[in-house]
C-alpha cells in the first residue's frame, strides 16, 4: 500500500522563544484516517495550521494531492477541508445561514451552494435544526457545524483538530461516527487528539507527538510492541506522605519499570503485573498509603506514551 495523498516533510515552526514543531515527517495514504496523538502543547495545531497554509513553515514542506503547501497554497486549499476547534459562527444567524456564508467564502454560489449546504447539514446530523439560530445550539452542535463547513467544498482530505474536546459523551460519539462514515465514503482524514481511545478507534496508523517531535509512528500493534509485554497497573491510593519516596521504592521492585503519580492514582508499567501485585501493595503500605482500587491493563497507547516519555498522556 503506497499511495500517499499527503507527505509532510521535515516540518518546523520556530517562534521567537519556542521551537513548536521540530522536524515532523509522515505520509498519509489515500483513504486512511491518520491520527496525531499527543498531549497539550505537543504541536498538533501548529502542524495542522502549516498543512492548511494558515501558518508558514520555518523549514520543510508538505505535498498534498501533488501540490506544495509552501508554494501552491491555492491548489492545496481546494483539496483540503479544515475543522478547527473553534470557528467564527454568527450566533444570531441560523446554521443554514452560517453555512451559506462560509460557502461563499469558498467561492461556492447558486444552486450548487444550496445543495452543498443541505448535504453537509445532513452529514452533520443538523438538518432538522438547520433553521434555528446558532445561539440556541449546544457546544456539540456547534462542533458539528464546524465539520459541515469543512466539507462544503468537497475536499479530498479533511483535517480535524481535536474535534471532541469539551463536549458531552453523546456528541463525541456522534462526531466519531461521522468521521468513520465520511471515511467509508472515501474521505481521507488527518485527526488530532490527546485521547488515546479516539486514536485507537479511528485509525490504523498513529503518529505520537510530544514537544514538537514525532516520537513514534506505526500501527497500534507496532506501537504497543514498543512497550513489550508490559502491563499498566492503575492503583487508586490515599494518605501517602512522601510520594517521591514511594515512586522510587516502586521502581526498585522486580518487574516494575515505570511508576508515576496522576492525581491520586499511581500508574505503573510492570512485566507480568499480576505476579507482582503483592509486593506493590506492600510498598504502598510501607509508605503509609491505602489502596482504594487496582486495575491491570495490557499494553495500550497510553502505555506506549509513558514508555517513550516517562510521562502520562493526560496532563
Ligand atoms: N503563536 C505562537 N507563538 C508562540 N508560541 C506558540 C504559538 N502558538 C503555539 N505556540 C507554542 O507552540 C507549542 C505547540 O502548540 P500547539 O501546536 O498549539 O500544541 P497542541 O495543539 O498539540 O496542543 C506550545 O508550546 C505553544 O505554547
Ligand atoms: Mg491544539
Amino acid at each position: 500500500m503506497s499511495n500517499p495523498i499527503l507527505q509532510a516533510q521535515n516540518l518546523h515552526k520556530r517562534y521567537e522563544k519556542v521551537h513548536a514543531v521540530q522536524g515532523i515527517s509522515f505520509d498519509i495514504q489515500q483513504g486512511e484516517i491518520f491520527s496525531l496523538l499527543g498531549p497539550n502543547g505537543a504541536g498538533k495545531t501548529t502542524t495542522i495550521s502549516m498543512l492548511s497554509c494558515l501558518l508558514s513553515a520555518t523549514e520543510g514542506d508538505a505535498v498534498i494531492d501533488g501540490h506544495s503547501v509552501g508554494t501552491q497554497a491555492d491548489a492545496v486549499k481546494r483539496v483540503i477541508g479544515v475543522v478547527p476547534q473553534e470557528i467564527a459562527l454568527y450566533p444570531d444567524l441560523t446554521a443554514r445561514e452560517n453555512l451559506m456564508f462560509w460557502g461563499k467564502m469558498y467561492s461556492l454560489s447558486g444552486a450548487h451552494l444550496k445543495q452543498r449546504v443541505a448535504e453537509t447539514l445532513e452529514i452533520a446530523g443538523l438538518s432538522d435544526r438547520a433553521n434555528e439560530k446558532v445561539e440556541t445550539y449546544s457546544g456539540g452542535m456547534k462542533r458539528r457545524i464546524n465539520i459541515a463547513v469543512g466539507l462544503l467544498h468537497e475536499p479530498k482530505v479533511l483535517f480535524m483538530d481535536e474535534p471532541t474536546v469539551g463536549i458531552d459523551p453523546q456528541s463525541r460519539r456522534r462526531i466519531l461516527d461521522t468521521v468513520l462514515e465520511l471515511n467509508q465514503r472515501g474521505l481521507t482524514v488527518l485527526y488530532t487528539t490527546h485521547y488515546m481511545e479516539e486514536a485507537a478507534e479511528l485509525s490504523r496508523r498513529i503518529g505520537i507527538v510530544d514537544h514538537g517531535k514525532l516520537i513514534a509512528l506505526g500501527t497500534q500493534d507496532e506501537l504497543t510492541k514498543l512497550v513489550g509485554e508490559r502491563d499498566t497497573v492503575r492503583i487508586g491510593i490515599s494518605s501517602v506522605n512522601d510520594t517521591d519516596a514511594l515512586l522510587a521504592a516502586l521502581t526498585k521492585l522486580s518487574g516494575v519499570d515505570h511508576a508515576a503519580l496522576e492525581e491520586d492514582e499511581l500508574v505503573l508499567q510492570a512485566t507480568n503485573a499480576n505476579a507482582h501485585l503483592s509486593q506493590i501493595i506492600g510498598a504502598i503500605g510501607a509508605a503509609g498509603g491505602q489502596v482504594k482500587s487496582i486495575k491491570v491493563a495490557e499494553p495500550n497507547l497510553e502505555a506506549v506514551f509513558l514508555h517513550l516519555t516517562g510521562r502520562a498522556l493526560r496532563d
